[in-house]
């Protein structure tokens, strides 16, 4: 396993560069600063990552990999996951879900599910961590409307001993620029930071 390096982790989720969830990334990243902390903004969309094609080669023996590590950066971005002290990720809500690129990475992330059922150690022993999200969608109502997300994001993470903090839910943003015209959604977003940070280093923000 990659060591723990000290930097806060934010997964930038979106499809969109420069859009909402951009600038709640930055501004997480911010608050982990302001707080003294180190952080790196990682956009899942500079990374080429194929979809699981199902074919359970990872299922077979404790030894299996996955057919497609060598032909993408999937495992580029498991690695920086495992390695974080703290993760966050920052999206927006696609119906009422995550986006397809990330849902691409986590579905890659069966062969880690498949070495827990088969009871790996190094998995097992891994680090407790703590994961955040800030989830921004367009709609202004919808009760349901980060449930998707948050379950898909908190049993991705489990596999890697992270457990997912209520997300952050940042409704009726929808144009460039809405979130950082938003006085509470930019104090929200800094404040995750923070919270991040705190948890990076095993202490309660
Ligand atoms: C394909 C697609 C699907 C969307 N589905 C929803 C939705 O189900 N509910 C919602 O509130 N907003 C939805 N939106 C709006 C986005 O969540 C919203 O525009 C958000 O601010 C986009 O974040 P971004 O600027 O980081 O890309 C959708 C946007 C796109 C492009």
């Amino acid at each position: 396993m990659a060591e723990l390096s000290g930097a806060v982790v934010v997964f930038a989720c979106s499809h969109r560069a420069g859009g909402n969830s951009d600038a709640a990334a930055e501004l997480v990243a911010r608050g982990v600063r302001e707080a003294g902390g180190q952080v790196r903004v990682v956009a899942l969309r500079d990374y080429a990552v194929l979809a699981c094609l199902a074919c359970r080669a990872c299922a077979k023996d404790r030894d299996s990999a996955c057919v497609l590590r060598e032909k993408d950066q999937a495992e580029e971005l498991f690695a920086i996951l495992l390695s974080a002290p703290a993760v966050v990720f920052v999206s927006p809500i696609y119906f009422y879900a995550l986006p397809s690129l990330c849902k691409t990475w986590i579905d890659r992330s069966q062969r880690f599910w498949e070495a827990r059922r088969k009871g790996d150690a190094w998995l097992l022993e891994l680090p407790e961590r703590q994961a955040f999200a800030c989830l921004v969608a367009g709609q202004a109502s919808g009760q349901k409307l980060f449930e998707g997300a948050r379950l898909t994001l908190r049993y991705f993470l489990v596999n890697f001993g992270i457990s997912l903090a209520e997300p952050v839910g940042l409704r009726g943003l929808d144009e460039r620029g809405d979130l950082l015209a938003d006085p509470l959604a930019v104090d929200r977003a800094l404040a995750l930071g923070r919270e991040a940070w705190a948890a990076a280093q095993g202490r309660p923000a």
